[in-house]
């Protein structure tokens, strides 16, 4: 599997737990942002959110299940 393009960052320097949840997304704990490809950063609400790694979700960089219509293509 290929690395993810994004990156998970804290603001208060806190460790970011990144751990991969099957053959979907990256469970990502005590972060505060979320650092697309592009350089576009996307504020995470939640304490543990599911960030996507197949690079096909509709709400990129938040994992919507696409990755199973994939995986079942
Ligand atoms: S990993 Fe779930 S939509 Fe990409």
């Amino acid at each position: 599997v290929s690395e993810p393009s994004w990156r998970a960052l804290s603001r208060s320097g806190d460790q970011v737990d990144v751990e991969r949840c099957g053959d979907g997304p990256m469970l990502v704990r005590h972060a505060d942002v979320i650092v697309d490809g592009s350089g576009k950063e996307h504020e995470v609400a939640r304490p543990v959110v599911a960030v996507c790694t197949c690079e096909k979700s509709q709400r990129f960089p938040w994992c919507d299940n696409t990755h199973k219509a994939i995986r079942h293509r």
